[in-house]
């Protein structure tokens, strides 16, 4: 069998023959993994100094080092630099380009690290960068809907349970639910970025080094809050990930029910909402058709987001402790549902920042389908009847209009005292869309004033949110 080049490996050593293609193939992962080539060389600089600080590096050695490693970050980010098939891994291309700047010094750089600390820390660099981006992306979708809900802030409209006609609603307060589930995925990346901010650097391969280094210098200089307390956990350790994971899931089942909601919106029947031509797209057959693609991308790709997190989850599952290459399996889930959300984020905040709201249509029917029967119940107990007799006298109510084939708007004083005699002319006051609405400024109803106290509130968190990417 044919054996492949082993010049830039790793752990040539102890072998007398390089590895098949086989093993070679299966062992890959530069074609992924160079997405950390940015973090494995931030980390490189940092050890590079407490090698230093060990001893172990002489000024001149350490700048030059340094010098190199920049040279270095420059070609990687031009593209003049690139991992190859020869190199298994990321970690592995990065050090043949120091060695092809420096020489014998580029070999010292290893000294008192391994791949295990070293993937550790790029992923948690990478994860904790991208959050950033993540959280930015979010702040602009919440941002979108706030401004409809703005803008629309006067419309009612048919509330729905069941997707059936429940109670009269303002569109605004539909629209801003779905911020508030955002809100709370910002919520989860904060936090895990506190549990997140744990360096693994200098654990080695599991044990720690006997080598002078200083976890705790590195941990700094990479932005972490404090290195690991057990180089075993640090290496092995990825609940960072599925945290991660876990809340780029929900955040995918959220944009899933945004963009089922417009999915239907847009539908003929519905006729709520008309997209913008550039955030919509044609058919290859219908000439009429404009889809909503990323409604239903959206209500798609939650799919993928929630595989990643069951992949990743299985990959851990009865894994024994400390590395083991079935870690390897962490990476291409992880970046995928980082890519997918960098890229549906954006087109959903368009798709809604762009889209028109049909106010005749939204509001429509908002009391239609007997939605004010529960407002009829209330008025009742306002005036001391059980709601349980309530329920049946309203239900009586509806089923008269079921009859009469009316809406409870369209019953005349006449017509409600006949049906019992406790729904007096008074009751005419709850039975129009405005009157239920006003009457719902409990603290997050519907009712304009609530809706006017909750836009305050949801401001208030944006800035919150907006502190954390940029910090004062
Ligand atoms: N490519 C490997 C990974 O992603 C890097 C660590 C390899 N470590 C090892 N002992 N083979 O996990």
């Amino acid at each position: 069998m044919e054996q492949s080049d082993q010049s830039t490996r790793l752990w040539g050593g102890r072998f007398s023959a390089g590895p098949s293609p086989e093993m070679v193939a299966l062992s890959l992962s530069v074609h992924f993994d160079w997405r950390l080539a940015k973090y494995d060389l931030q980390g490189s600089r940092a050890h590079a100094r407490v090698l230093k600080a060990a001893g172990l590096l002489d000024d001149v050695e350490l700048d030059r080092m340094l010098t190199a490693l920049d040279d270095l970050e420059k070609d990687v980010a031009s593209g003049s630099f690139v991992g190859t098939e020869a190199d298994e891994d990321v970690h592995t291309a990065l050090e043949r380009g120091l060695i092809e700047r420096l020489g014998a010094l580029g070999g010292k750089l290893r000294a008192g690290r391994s791949r295990n600390d070293q993937v550790a820390t790029d992923l948690r660099l990478y994860l904790r960068d991208n959050v950033r981006s993540i959280v930015r992306e979010l702040i602009t979708l919440q941002q979108a809907l706030l401004a409809k809900a703005e803008e629309y802030r006067d419309v009612v409209a048919p509330g729905m349970t069941h997707l059936q006609h429940a109670q009269p609603i303002l569109f605004a307060h539909q629209l801003l639910a779905h911020v508030h589930a955002f809100a709370r995925d910002v919520d989860r990346l904060r936090d895990w970025d506190r549990r997140a901010a744990v360096s693994p650097l200098g654990a080695g391969a599991l044990a720690g080094s006997s080598l002078a280094l200083d976890p705790v210098a590195v941990a700094a200089e990479l932005g972490f809050d404090r290195p690991a307390d057990n180089s075993i956990d640090a290496v092995s350790d990825r609940d960072y990930v599925a945290e991660f994971l876990f809340t780029a899931a929900l955040i995918g089942v959220h944009l899933s029910r945004i963009g089922e909601e417009v999915v239907l919106w847009n539908t003929t029947e519905f006729g709520w909402v008309s997209l913008h031509d550039s955030w919509a797209t044609g058919s290859s057959i219908m000439p009429q058709k404009k889809n909503p693609d990323i409604g239903e991308l959206a209500r798609g790709k939650s799919g993928r987001f929630v595989g990643n997190l069951m992949s990743l989850l299985t990959t851990l599952k009865a894994l024994p402790l400390a590395y083991d290459r079935d870690l390897q399996e962490d990476k291409e889930c992880t970046f995928d549902s980082v890519e997918q959300l960098l890229m549906l984020l954006p087109a959903v905040s368009g798709m809604i920042a762009t889209m028109t709201v049909n106010t005749d249509a939204v509001s429509r029917g908002a009391g239609a389908g007997h939605a004010l029967a529960t407002d009829v119940a209330e008025w009742l107990v306002r005036q001391g009847i059980p709601f349980r007799d309530a329920h049946e006298i309203s239900g009586a109510a509806v089923a008269a209009c079921d009859e009469r084939g009316c809406e409870l708007y369209d019953l005349s004083a006449a017509d409600l005292a006949a049906i019992d005699s406790r729904l007096t002319s008074d009751v005419l006051s709850v039975l129009t869309v405005d009157g239920a609405l006003a009457a719902r400024s409990t603290h997050g109803g519907t009712a304009p004033s609530s809706v006017l106290a909750q836009i305050d509130g949801i401001k208030a968190s944006i800035a919150a949110q907006r502190a954390f990417i940029d910090p004062a």
